[in-house]
């Protein structure tokens, strides 16, 4: 299986699959995240990472990183990079904020992730918040090195 659809009604259900998700990632994991302003994408990246940090640290504030491009979280297990590029114009400014080196030695989450160009190496998965006559979608999509998570994905749903 490569693709699974949720129907997420509220918050609450969103903030269940960052939980599922901060379980299973692993280093060289890509989070590709899509969808429109104001969809879900932060909503979801603070939910993965507030899940994966020690209960001390995990009231701290995480900030949607429009503004500063990338923000990383040493987190418990694993250190995990939050970028967002809503405000990125090129491949040069993409470039400077050094991702797969992040990538590299953690997970990255990205939202506006249809910026970027494919990172090979990685573990990507792609998922796109769709606002249907049904509330949000949150479709889960393996691009590479995710079937098997995706599998254990579903079996929450
Ligand atoms: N099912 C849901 N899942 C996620 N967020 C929801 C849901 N229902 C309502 N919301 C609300 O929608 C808003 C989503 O905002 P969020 O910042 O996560 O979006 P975003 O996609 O990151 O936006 P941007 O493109 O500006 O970065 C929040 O205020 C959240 O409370
Ligand atoms: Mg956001």
């Amino acid at each position: 299986m490569y693709e699974i659809i949720i129907n997420s009604p509220n918050v609450q259900k969103t903030e269940k699959l960052g939980k599922i998700l901060s379980k299973i990632l692993k280093k060289n994991d890509l989070i590709a995240l899509q969808g429109e302003l104001g969809s879900g994408k932060t909503t979801l990246a603070r939910s993965i990472i507030w899940s994966s940090m020690d209960t001390k640290k995990s009231s701290m504030p995480i900030p949607s990183p429009t503004f500063n491009l990338v923000q990383l979280y040493d987190c418990e297990k694993i250190i995990i990079g939050h970028a967002d590029l809503y405000r990125i114009n090129n491949s040069e400014e993409i470039e400077a904020l050094n991702l797969e080196e992040i990538i590299d030695n953690g997970v990255l989450i990205v939202e506006w992730a249809e910026k970027l160009s494919p990172i090979k190496e990685s573990n990507i998965l792609r998922i796109q918040f769709i606002n249907t006559n049904n509330g949000l979608d949150i479709n889960i999509l393996n691009v590479s090195g995710w079937s098997d998570r995706i599998i254990a994905i579903s079996k929450y749903f």
